[in-house]
């Protein structure tokens, strides 16, 4: 695959990469913060550097919770973060029956955090709405189609308008499309239930006792070769 999107990032050193995550029980902090930078786009623009999940704990759990569930054998991370997701599936994987796995992974604005935690570059930097215009049609070819796609604690953030094309697209590259909330938002089955459909879902409490969930999906129509 070719196609790697440079954009600027802000300097990351060691050390740093701490406290810039969303923090369920202080959503309004959250927001907050990025509502002081204009929007939650300029927010990790200028702090995703720095991002971490502090609910890494819950994204781990649910993805080694519903590990049977989903083929995750060629996954695409996309808003990667410092590497949640990516993280999760190869710690799941190690040592286990699921050590063939490839996880690629996608963020525009947290390649120095991604790289400082994973040791490795992310593939790619596409935001949403180049994902929306067919940014990752234009990498992935049809023989290397993703068996799922993980999307943590960041479809909340795309605009309305966008969250449909997004996830089509996703789709379009990937067989299943697993989404990790904080929030009960978005709920695609009711995006547009013709053509998606929502597979199965699970949820666990953080500390503070709110939900964090999983939720997969899969397009009605499409021919998902590899995990059907
Ligand atoms: C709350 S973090 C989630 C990161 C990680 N997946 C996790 O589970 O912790 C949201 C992510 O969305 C990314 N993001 C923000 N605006 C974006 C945009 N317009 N397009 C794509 N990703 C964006 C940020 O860079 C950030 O990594």
């Amino acid at each position: 695959m070719t196609g790697k999107k440079k954009k600027k990032q802000t300097h990351l050193t060691a050390g740093s990469h701490i406290g810039a995550g969303v923090d369920v029980g202080h959503c309004s902090g959250v927001r907050d913060r990025y509502a002081a930078c204009g929007s939650a786009t300029e927010y990790y623009e200028k702090y995703g550097a720095q991002y971490q999940n502090p609910h890494e704990a819950q994204v781990l759990a649910l993805l080694r919770a519903n590990e049977t569930r989903v083929d995750y054998s060629r996954t695409l991370d996309f808003c990667a973060g410092s590497g949640e997701v990516t993280l999760a599936l190869q710690r799941n994987a190690r040592g286990g029956r699921f050590e063939d796995r490839k996880v690629l992974a996608c963020d525009p604005f947290t390649a120095d955090a991604f790289a400082l935690r994973t040791g490795t570059p992310l593939d790619w930097e596409f935001s949403f709405e180049d994902v929306a215009r067919g940014a990752l049609d234009e990498v992935v070819a049809p023989h290397q189609r993703f068996s799922a796609c993980v999307c943590s604690f960041a479809l909340h953030l795309a605009p309305e308008a966008l969250l449909w094309p997004v996830c089509h697209a996703l789709l379009r590259v990937s067989a299943r499309l697993v989404i990790i909330t904080p929030h009960k938002r978005p709920v695609l089955e009711l995006v547009d239930p013709e053509k998606i459909e929502l597979e199965f879902a699970d949820e666990t409490p953080t500390e503070r006792g709110k939900m964090v969930r999983l939720k997969c999906y899969k397009l009605r129509s499409i021919d998902t070769t590899i995990n059907n």
